[in-house]
């Protein structure tokens, strides 16, 4: 039986992990935030003392990017000595450690899709603060995979899909950002991806290491995710274009990061399906848990 840790399980991508079924060899330790701070040393020290594991898959995250530009220590403590904490304890007992991270590291003043090995800058401080973490898991996890993914999506929590569904039950037009370019991403198939790179690593010591991208095939802009979403949920609504400078936000974002997968489909073999059929899913996964709360 392999135990495999996973911190932030109440977030997108942790409760989709969690929903997953990893079969009979796998055993998931999921605690929530008031059982494992992940930015306490202590915490983790403590937590790794109690518990042999066999892999751990850091979904946690400070990920409230405009509050991050007033909250530059707790984004950091989270976002950079939570996955040094993390790191250090995977290195002691020498086991992989796989991190989410990113579009947000990067500048946006590409014209294509980001690769790996592009250089990083951050324009705000929950970017730089995402891109320490990377740094710290770099330096201290031999056995590491950083995944770097973008613009998730999900039925859980808040995210920009629920928010214009339910702008859309209000207003017939809904201004929405449409000079920003991304990789609309949905947190299940991030998970799934997560997944089998768990399993890989968990299975060969020799599995790849490294930092890959994973996120739904094809471009949007808000604008075009928003309109999307309308149309799948059989709304009416109209997603009028609006631009970065007409909605401005206290952090600032990247113009274009689209991020390109070819490395995760060459060593893992996973191929993102199109964002829009994953935005479909979860649109449907939506629309049938109000039909079941309705009846
Ligand atoms: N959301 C996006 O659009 C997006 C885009 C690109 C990359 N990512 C990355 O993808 C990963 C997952 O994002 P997500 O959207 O699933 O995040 P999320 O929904 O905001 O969930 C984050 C989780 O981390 C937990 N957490 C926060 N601080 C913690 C701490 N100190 N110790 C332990 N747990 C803590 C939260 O706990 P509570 O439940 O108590 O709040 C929550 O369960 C993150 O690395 C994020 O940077 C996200």
């Amino acid at each position: 039986m392999k135990t495999l840790l996973i911190t932030g399980g109440a977030g997108q991508i942790g409760l989709e992990l969690g929903r997953l079924d990893w079969g009979p060899g796998v055993h998931i330790v999921a605690p929530a935030r008031a059982a494992l701070d992940i930015a306490s040393a202590a915490d983790v020290t403590a937590f790794f003392a109690r518990t042999r594991f066999d892999a751990v898959i850091n979904a946690a995250a400070y990920t409230a990017v405009d509050k991050a530009e007033d909250e530059a220590a707790l984004a950091f403590a989270v976002n950079a000595l939570g996955p040094a904490c993390l790191a250090d304890a995977c290195r002691a007992q020498a086991i992989p450690l796989i991190h989410l991270s990113t579009d947000y590291v990067f500048a946006g003043d590409k014209d294509t899709p980001y690769t790996e090995d592009d250089p990083t800058r951050p324009l705000g401080v929950y970017g730089a603060s995402k891109l320490a973490g990377e740094w710290a898991v770099r330096a201290a996890a031999p056995r590491h995979v950083i995944l770097r993914t973008a613009w998730l999506v999900s039925a859980h929590r808040s995210n920009f899909l629920k928010t214009m569904r339910r702008l859309s039950r209000e207003r017939a037009a809904i201004d929405v950002v449409a000079d920003q370019i991304g990789s609309p991403t949905s947190a299940a198939d991030v998970a799934a991806a997560v997944k089998a790179i768990a399993l890989a690593h968990l299975a060969d010591g020799e599995a790849p290491p490294g930092t890959y991208h994973m996120v739904n095939a094809g471009a949007a802009s808000w604008r075009d995710l928003a309109q999307a979403i309308f149309d799948l949920d059989g709304s009416a609504a109209v997603a009028r274009a609006i631009t970065t400078a007409d909605y401005p936000t206290r952090a600032r974002r990247p113009a274009q990061s689209r991020l390109a997968t070819a490395k995760i489909e060459r060593d893992f073999g996973i191929t993102p399906r199109p964002w829009r059929a994953a935005v479909a899913d979860i649109v449907a996964e939506l629309r049938a848990n109000e039909t079941v709360g309705a009846s």
